[in-house]
């Protein structure tokens, strides 16, 4: 029942600005909290008397913002970030595999896990849809530490019986260790289960029909894929079912295309699985980093706009190349101009935060900062270098964030807050 307050700049998009959705920008606001839920959100003049004697914290030239949602990434290749040379396929053979395989060992795990959540926490990152590995108590390790920082944080046990000898479990380990991780984990703190198969080509049909069965009984729980991310993995998923109309197909005939479905990629999709994508409810993470890292394609955009497919940002680590949205946002944008659309910067704060949260399903509670959603924000430093101190001063709104969204990383991240509580501060900013 405590009451704090936090005075700055407030921004935040709860609705998609190209439906018509309002941004909602106090240059001198006031958030109110109380026991982790947003109380107020308005000007500071127009609050300050109603919560006088609220300890307020002030950050003057500062930018509050939602706490950043990333729709898909790898925890367990966080030290494989950065590997030279293949693209999708080979890449995993040589770099990622092997990583994932020393997830067998409980004590690695828990290392990363917490590495992985401080990284989340230093970018502005405060939900996330993360794969784990094969192995349950990589969940485990994940899920234990997300819990002790109040993070909501969704993830699962990757599902791969076709996988390599050395990353692979079995049809019933699969479905046993899944239902038993949600039994566990699943709504417990703010954690979410999310069935993970990999993707087509790691599971035997068997393995795909049983993730169908695993999201009908469980009526919560996200389904969590790839999807269209590369031509050869297209093709061989093209050449394992020859009567399937695309890849989306694949996965609708096993049950797996649905309203809690997330699909990592989507680069090269037809308009028919955009369709079905849209009927379904389905959401894509976009993936731009990862995209042009491991030379996959370009993600349309305004083809998914065109179908009213939802969307959020996935940074993809370790095939992305940031653990920053505001990173992953640049490039999002220098995809666009390469596909001839310019995305605004308010739509990719939208897309980053209140979008990534309805791809999620937990747009309700999370992404908007609006008064009952949980209090997950990021304190914003416009003047974080000495370039973007130069760059914005005096700028528009719309400007220093475009100049936000094009030069800032971790550094404009001066403090994130979780459930109203301080998670990380930057060094010179504590
Ligand atoms: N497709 C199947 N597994 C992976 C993975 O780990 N990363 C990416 N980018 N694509 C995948
Ligand atoms: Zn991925």
């Amino acid at each position: 029942m405590t009451l704090t307050a936090f005075r700055a700049e407030l921004l935040s998009v709860p609705e998609d600005p190209a439906g018509g959705g309002e941004i909602r920008h106090h240059a001198d606001g006031l958030l109110v909290v109380e026991d982790g839920h947003v109380v107020a959100f308005g000007a500071y003049a127009d609050l300050a008397e109603r919560f006088a004697g609220v300890p307020v914290t002030h950050f003057p030239g500062k930018t509050i913002v939602p706490g950043f949602v990333d729709c898909h990434v790898h925890y367990p290749q966080t030290d494989r970030i950065a590997s030279h040379g293949e693209q999708l396929l080979e890449w995993l053979d040589r770099h990622i595999f092997p990583e994932e395989a020393r997830f067998a060992d409980r004590t690695h795990a828990d290392l990363l896990a917490g590495v992985f959540l401080d990284e989340l926490l230093r970018n502005g990152t405060t939900s996330a849809l993360v794969f784990a590995t094969v192995h349950a108590q990589s969940v485990d390790a994940l899920f234990e530490v997300a819990l002790a920082r109040d993070m909501r944080i969704i993830s699962g046990k990757v599902l791969m019986d076709q996988g390599p000898l050395t990353l692979h479990d079995t049809v019933d380990d699969g479905r046993a260790d899944t239902e038993a991780l949600i039994a566990k984990w699943h709504g417990r703190g703010r954690l979410g289960y999310a069935v993970t198969p990999r993707f087509v080509l790691t599971s035997s049909d068997a393995q795909l029909a049983d993730a169908g069965a695993l999201l009908k009984a469980h009526p919560d729980v996200l389904l969590h894929t790839h999807l269209a991310e590369n031509h050869g993995e297209i093709a061989a998923v093209a050449a394992r079912f020859p009567d399937a109309a695309d890849y989306l197909d694949v996965y609708d005939r096993f049950g797996l295309v649905g309203p809690r479905s997330v699909f990592a990629h989507c680069v090269h999709v037809s308009d028919r699985a955009m369709a079905r994508m849209a009927e379904a409810g389905s959401g894509i993470a976009f993936c731009a980093t990862s995209n042009l890292f491991l030379g996959s394609g370009l993600f349309d955009l305004a083809q998914a706009d065109a179908h009213g497919v939802k969307v959020g940002i996935g940074t993809d680590v370790g095939a992305g190349t940031s653990f920053s949205i505001l990173a992953t946002l640049g490039e999002a944008y220098k995809v666009g101009q390469l596909r001839g659309t310019s995305l605004d910067p308010f739509r990719a704060l939208y897309l980053a935060t209140a979008g990534g949260a309805k791809t999620l399903g937990i747009g309700d509670r999370i992404g908007g900062l609006q008064p009952g959603q949980e209090a997950d924000f990021v304190v914003l430093d416009p003047a974080a270098t000495p370039l973007l101190a130069r760059r914005t001063a005096g700028a528009s709104l719309h400007d220093r964030l475009f100049a936000l969204q094009i030069l800032g990383d971790d550094r404009a991240v001066a403090h994130t807050y979780i459930a109203g509580n301080r998670a990380y501060s930057r060094q010179d900013s504590l």
